[in-house]
């Protein structure tokens, strides 16, 4: 109700004498309930200038009452109603976001460090790995070389929805939320068919790793994790000659993925992730903790799906009945109870949104 009413009530003084008050009533009554209509509209309007400008949860009030859209009181960094960067900015968070290191590569970005490219080298150590100056070049003739979503701006709202593979999707009714967002990132194997009512239907990036790699539709973005000099080259030849055929383990020669649509995950932002949100922690980030990250550099909204156990505290995919499967949580090669710790103390300050399902 009050802030429209009031306004009403104010513009038309006569209409009010006649509606609400009394003929009978005297005149100092009628001045008093006149000033109280006009103080109380003035506070109504002071609350709501208040909550918009320090985007205060009471804004959802007048947002609920007026069924307003998300980007109608845009201002500052971006047009939600809430930024990823904000002005007045929890330190912990501002510490650690740097929108200056892109998350993805491109030929500009694709020179690393010293201390970066050793580092990566490390992840997978390949005993002979091959010249990745001339992988890289050859790279981005067979994929764009361009920097993408580097756009944000005060027009822009992107909302995105990072899906897991948690089992707790499952009987989540989370299909429909998911569907509505602008970008929608999965990882690894994620079916959706037969699964559409719980993970949703739509899918714009897929993160993968050759190890993990499925077949796409022409539609979606494939993000490669790049782990060695070796994935490049895979990617690379999955995507034309096939020759490829094994990493450590043996690895789909040739992928079905649109070649215009093909993203590399930058080992810069791969290191960036693991030592500023993780703390080093584990050996390195999982592939989902990386996708988050991703998603906090790229998008305006972030809500987070199919993280975490289930309601039984199970871990397993949720397209497996198998309760006992994926102990993935406990391989050593991820800190998982560290990087669900940062996951919860991003919802906590507001920067996603995690929708925790069954
Ligand atoms: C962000 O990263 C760039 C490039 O590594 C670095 O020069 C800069 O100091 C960083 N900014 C903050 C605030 O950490
Ligand atoms: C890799 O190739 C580039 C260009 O061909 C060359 O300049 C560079 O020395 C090579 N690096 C190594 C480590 O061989
Ligand atoms: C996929 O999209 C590309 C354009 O990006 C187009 O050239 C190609 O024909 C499409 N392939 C299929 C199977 O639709
Ligand atoms: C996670 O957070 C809890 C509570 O703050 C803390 O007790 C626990 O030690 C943390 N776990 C890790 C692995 O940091």
């Amino acid at each position: 109700m009050s802030l429209f009413w009031s306004v009403e009530l104010l513009t038309s003084p006569n209409k009010l004498d006649f509606d609400i008050i009394p003929h009978a009533m005297p005149l100092p009554k009628r001045k008093r309930i006149r000033t109280f209509m006009l103080l109380f509209c003035i506070v109504t309007f002071a609350t709501f200038l208040f909550s918009y400008t320090f985007r205060d949860p009471s804004l959802y009030f007048f947002k609920y009452a007026f069924r307003l859209p998300d980007n109608l009181f845009s201002k500052g960094a971006c047009a939600c109603r809430r930024c990823m960067a904000e002005p007045e900015d929890d330190p912990w968070f501002t510490e650690r976001f740097n929108l200056s290191i892109h998350p993805l590569m491109t030929s500009g970005n694709s020179l690393l460090s010293d201390d970066t490219f050793k580092w990566w080298q490390w992840l997978q150590a390949e005993s002979h790995p091959a010249n990745y100056t001339e992988v890289v070049e050859e790279l981005f003739q067979v994929i764009p070389d361009e920097a993408l979503y580097a756009d944000g701006s005060p027009e822009r709202c992107r909302t995105c929805a990072v899906v897991g593979n948690s089992g707790n999707l499952k009987g989540s009714q989370y299909g429909d939320l998911i569907d509505s967002t602008d970008i929608i990132i999965r990882m690894n194997q994620a079916p959706t068919a037969g699964f559409e009512e719980d993970v949703g239907s739509r899918t714009t990036h897929h993160v993968m790793y050759p190890e993990s790699s499925v077949d796409l539709d022409n539609t979606t973005h494939l993000v490669l994790i790049p782990f060695k000099t070796l994935d490049l080259q895979w990617i690379i030849s999955a995507l034309t000659t096939g020759t490829i055929k094994h990493t450590y383990v043996p690895v789909t020669s040739r992928i079905k993925a649109n070649k215009d649509m093909v993203l590399i995950y930058s080992p810069t932002f791969f290191k960036y992730v693991y030592e500023t949100w993780l703390d080093s922690h584990g050996r390195y980030p999982s592939t989902g903790f990386l996708t988050l990250l991703f998603a906090i550099h790229i998008c305006d909204k972030v809500s987070v799906f199919g993280f975490g156990a289930d309601q039984f505290g199970n871990w397993h995919h949720y397209w497996e009945e198998n309760h006992l499967a994926g102990a993935f949580r406990h391989t050593g090669v991820h800190d998982g109870d560290y990087e669900y710790n940062v996951t919860l103390l991003l919802a906590d300050k507001h920067k996603i949104q995690m929708f925790k399902g069954r």
